[in-house]
């Protein structure tokens, strides 16, 4: 753990999801092409996703490439997944030194075979792995997920495995990408926008949102640490009163002993 962690005790979320936003910005303002922007990006991914493993978080969900992604500027796109794929080849060994577990969710078969070899390579590598698990939002849109729900839950009804009127909640959970990860507990998304554009509609449901004018390549620990303090400061009802949840924290307790 660094200085920082050691000198500002916060709550930690045991996931953090983030909308990495900004980077075209960034090079656009510097008159530099915007790919430089994106380097810069996968530079801070790094320096991020160490911070979080040294602050014990369990889950990192980083939004890398939307669905909507795919109909930007070719040289773009093919940029964008030219950084992909070294940012995997490169972080094999330091992911299998540090146990972190790599995941993706999304329309993966999209992806470049290239990249969709590499990436299926360093998922089953990593698989047990039991410290951070860093999940890549990449070639994801949460809409295109939910109508991927709906096919799989009415084929499974088709097939006569489930009756309709049975389909609860934990049947969509089962079925969406990130099926086996908790939900999000902050939400973090860089450059000013306010929008969750597309990011985890479902599982974003309770997370507490964190909003920064700081553009993705000039995020760095220091921001990260204020939007966990920030989170710190939050209090999170889930629907209920603060004296609903009071007594359910003082049977905890009681239970506890
Ligand atoms: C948003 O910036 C960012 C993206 C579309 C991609 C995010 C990708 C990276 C940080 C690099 C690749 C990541 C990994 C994990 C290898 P923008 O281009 O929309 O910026 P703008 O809104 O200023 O135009």
């Amino acid at each position: 753990m660094n200085n920082l962690s050691e000198q500002n005790p916060m709550r930690v979320p045991g996931h953090l999801a983030i909308i990495m936003d900004g980077n075209g910005r960034w090079a656009e303002q510097r008159h530099l092409p915007r790919i430089v922007g994106h380097r810069k990006g996968v530079d801070v991914v790094q320096s991020i996703v160490d911070e979080c493993l040294a602050l014990g978080m369990n889950h990192l969900t980083l939004y890398a490439f939307s669905s909507e992604n795919w109909g930007r500027p070719r040289e773009e796109v093919e940029a964008l997944m030219g950084l992909l794929g070294r940012f995997l080849q490169k972080e094999l060994s330091s992911l299998q030194e540090r146990k972190i577990r790599l995941n993706a969710i999304g329309e993966i078969d999209r992806l470049p075979i290239k990249i969709r070899k590499i990436l299926d390579d360093i998922v089953q590598k990593t698989s047990t792995n039991n410290n951070l698990v860093l999940t890549l939002a990449l070639s994801y849109g949460a809409r295109n997920e939910l109508v991927r729900v709906v096919r799989k839950l009415s084929a499974r009804a088709v097939a006569g495995e489930i009756s309709p009127g049975d389909i609860g909640e934990t049947d969509v959970v089962a079925a969406l990408d990130t099926s086996g990860l908790p939900d999000p507990d902050l939400l973090i998304r860089t450059s000013g926008e306010m929008r969750i554009s597309n990011f985890l509609l479902w599982q974003l449901a309770y997370s507490e949102l964190y909003f920064t004018d700081v553009l993705w390549p000039d995020f760095n620990v220091v921001h990260l640490h204020d939007a966990l303090s920030e989170y710190s400061r939050r209090h999170r009802r889930f629907g209920l009163t603060a004296a609903q949840l009071k007594k359910m924290d003082d049977k905890t307790k009681e239970w506890g002993n």
